[in-house]
This record gives C-alpha cells, structure tokens and sequence, in this order.
C-alpha cells in the first residue's frame, strides 16, 4: 500500500497552513457587502499597495475576477477585446465575456513565450470609422505568467510596450494576474513594476501562495467602485469575508517568500523527467512553477496509462492533451517529493518494479 501523497495537479490543491488555520479561526469580521468587515479591508489596502494601484477588491476566484475587469472596462454591449488565443479567459472560463457580458473576443495568437506579437495587436485593432460593420474595440488583456505556455513570465518592457499601443488607440490593458506572483519572483522584478502600464490586474491567493480561496483585483478607485457593484451582481459580494481574507494575508506575508523554492523544484523535475528515455521536456520553458512535459513513443507509454500508474505510487498529475502532462509546483511540494516523482516516472517507463512491486 502507498500511502504517500505528491499532489502535483495544480497549484490549487493547497492546504491551509497552521498559522493560516489560527487567523481564520481569529479573524475580526462584519459584512463586507456593506463595506464594513476590517479584514478585507486591511487585505485590499495590503494588496492595492503591493500592486501600486489606487484600491483593489477580494472576489471569489480568478474567474470572477477577470469578469469583472472585462466587464467593467467594456460596459456597452458588442464591445471588442483583444486576447491571446490561449488566454485563460478565452479558453477556460466558459466564455462569460461573451454570454454574461455580450463582449466580442478577437484573439491573437499566443507565442510559445505567451507573448502576443505587439504588430498582430495593432492590426488586430479595429477601424472605428467603419463602425457600421465592426464591434468597437475597447480592451487588450494579457496574462502573466501565461499558463498555458508553461508558466512564462511577461518582462515589464513588453507589456509597458502593449500599454503604450492601448494608450495610442484610447484602450485599456487589463493583466490576468493569477500567478502574477510567480512571475514577479522569476523576473526579479516587483508586481507594481510589472503591471504599471494596466488599468486593472487580478492576482489570485489561491494558487501559488497557497490561500483557501479568493482573487484580487486592483485599479483606480473609480474602476474599483464599479467592480464592486459588479460584483454583487454576479453574486459575489460575500458577507463575513474576513475570516478568508485573514487566510490570504498571511498567504502574502508567509508565501511569496517560497516561490524562488518552487520555481527551483520545478527546474530539477523538469529536468530529471528530461533525463528519462522517452519523455521531453523543454527546460527553457520553465521559467516559475508550471512543468509540462511531452511522452515520446519510444516510451511505450501514454498520458493515460502513465497518470493511472503515478496514481497507483500516490503522484497525482493532470493531462494537457494527447501525450502531454502537466505537473505544477506550491509550498507543499519538498524536493524528496520532485526525486520521488522522477524515480516514479523512471520505474514506469523501464518497467522496473519499485519495493511495492508496481511498476
Ligand atoms: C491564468 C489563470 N487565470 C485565471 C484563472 C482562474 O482562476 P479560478 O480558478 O480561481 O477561477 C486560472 C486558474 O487556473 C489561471 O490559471
């Protein structure tokens, strides 16, 4: 029986620490839909700081959050954003620009470096002369790190450069933050540098810095006032949000500090998973805490048949599509845990079996 556990999934599967436990149990709440829980008030000053906007706003998940900054920078109807066509808003969040919001995508394809080419963007900008025919651009949005790129980080130079063709054009630059942590650690650069030139940014706590739940979004006071409207709208205006909030900043005060460790983890896995004969990864890629890694024919495996065998020795992955997996690195991930995964792997794929006899 194998009773160890690597949970590689994603990011998300965190469990809250002890201290983390203790501040929730603690917190000082009231109803924050009313604008009067202490806690999140104290986590959105925290935050608005750390991202040098003016306010920021604690919303449910990453989703909502993107939402409402789509939303509320495209408030009239048949609007046009322009985004990566692997985006996380356009690929995995049910489409809610568009059936919610009544917001047109125009994607532009996402480079391997989750950059999009700053000549595609302009082009991709629509001729308000011809109005009679074209949806009015109104939005670019960005997101750093790119997810589905491995985790790539955006410098601040490219999307200062992406800020600049928005201001041209009278646009706004929104930044899907999610792990904007991690990439503010992998760059060297502090996340109020890199998101300078956006109007809005979400940044979520759940993921990397290992909160139970919950994004922020910051910006001006006047965007953040109607976000919070919003968000009551959509139903996420929570009442003693607190005793999250309290959770998500000890997130911040304890987490961000274990990121550079994450990001190591995951080189080393990347590359002991690229040392075994038939699997590849490229190790340029991994810049944060995102692995992907492709399953060779010569092999003899697949993504199924290797998920199923790693569940069987307790390391819980996920698929990206035929041949490909993903594993992802958080706080609770130690390097014993990365050798254990990479002798997994190796015992699969030899077809050697480990002490518990699986192979
Ligand atoms: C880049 C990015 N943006 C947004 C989200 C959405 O966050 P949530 O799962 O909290 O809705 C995710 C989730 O994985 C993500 O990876």
């Amino acid at each position: 029986m194998v009773t160890r556990r690597v949970d590689l999934r994603s990011d998300t599967v965190t469990k809250p620490t002890e201290t983390m436990r203790a501040a929730m149990a603690n917190a000082e709440v009231d109803d924050d839909v009313l604008g009067y829980d202490p806690t999140a008030a104290c986590l959105e000053r925290e935050m608005a700081k750390i991202m040098g906007k003016e306010a920021a706003l604690f919303v449910p998940s990453g989703t909502m959050a993107n939402l409402i900054c789509v939303l509320t920078h495209c408030q009239i109807r048949g609007s046009e954003v322009i985004l990566g066509d692997y985006s996380h808003i356009h690929i995995y969040e049910n489409g809610g620009i568009s059936t919610l919001g009544g917001v047109h995508p125009r994607t532009v394809k996402n480079n391997e470096d989750g950059t999009m080419d700053i000549d595609r963007i302009e082009e991709s900008i629509r001729d308000p002369s011809f109005e009679i025919c074209y949806p009015t651009t109104r939005l670019i949005c960005l997101e750093n790190s790119h997810a589905h790129s491995g985790g790539r980080c955006l410098s601040a130079e490219y999307t200062d450069k992406v800020g600049e063709l928005a201001k041209k054009y009278g646009l706004k630059l929104h930044i899907d933050g999610a792990r904007i942590f991690n990439a503010s650690v992998a760059l060297g650069v502090p996340v109020h540098r890199l998101v300078q030139a956006a109007d809005s940014v979400t940044a979520c706590l759940s993921k990397g810095l290992g909160a139970p739940a919950g994004t922020v979004i910051a910006g001006s006071k006047a965007f953040i006032s109607k976000a919070k409207v919003l968000r009551k709208t959509l139903g996420g205006g929570m009442r003693q949000v607190g005793v999250l909030c309290a959770a998500a900043i000890i997130a911040v005060e304890e987490n961000v500090g274990k990121l550079e460790g994450d990001h190591r983890k995951a080189k080393i896995l990347a590359a002991g998973i690229n040392n075994i004969k038939g699997m590849k990864v490229d190790l340029d890629s991994v810049e944060t805490n995102i692995v992907y890694f492709d399953i060779l024919k010569e092999s003899g495996t697949t993504e199924d048949e290797l998920l199923k065998k790693l569940e069987v020795h307790g390391v819980l992955a996920m698929p990206e599509g035929p041949c490909k997996i993903r594993l992802v690195l958080h706080h609770q991930i130690s390097e014993h845990d990365v050798q254990y995964t990479i002798s997994c792997i190796q015992k699969i794929v030899t077809g050697a079996p480990d002490k518990n006899g699986v192979n």
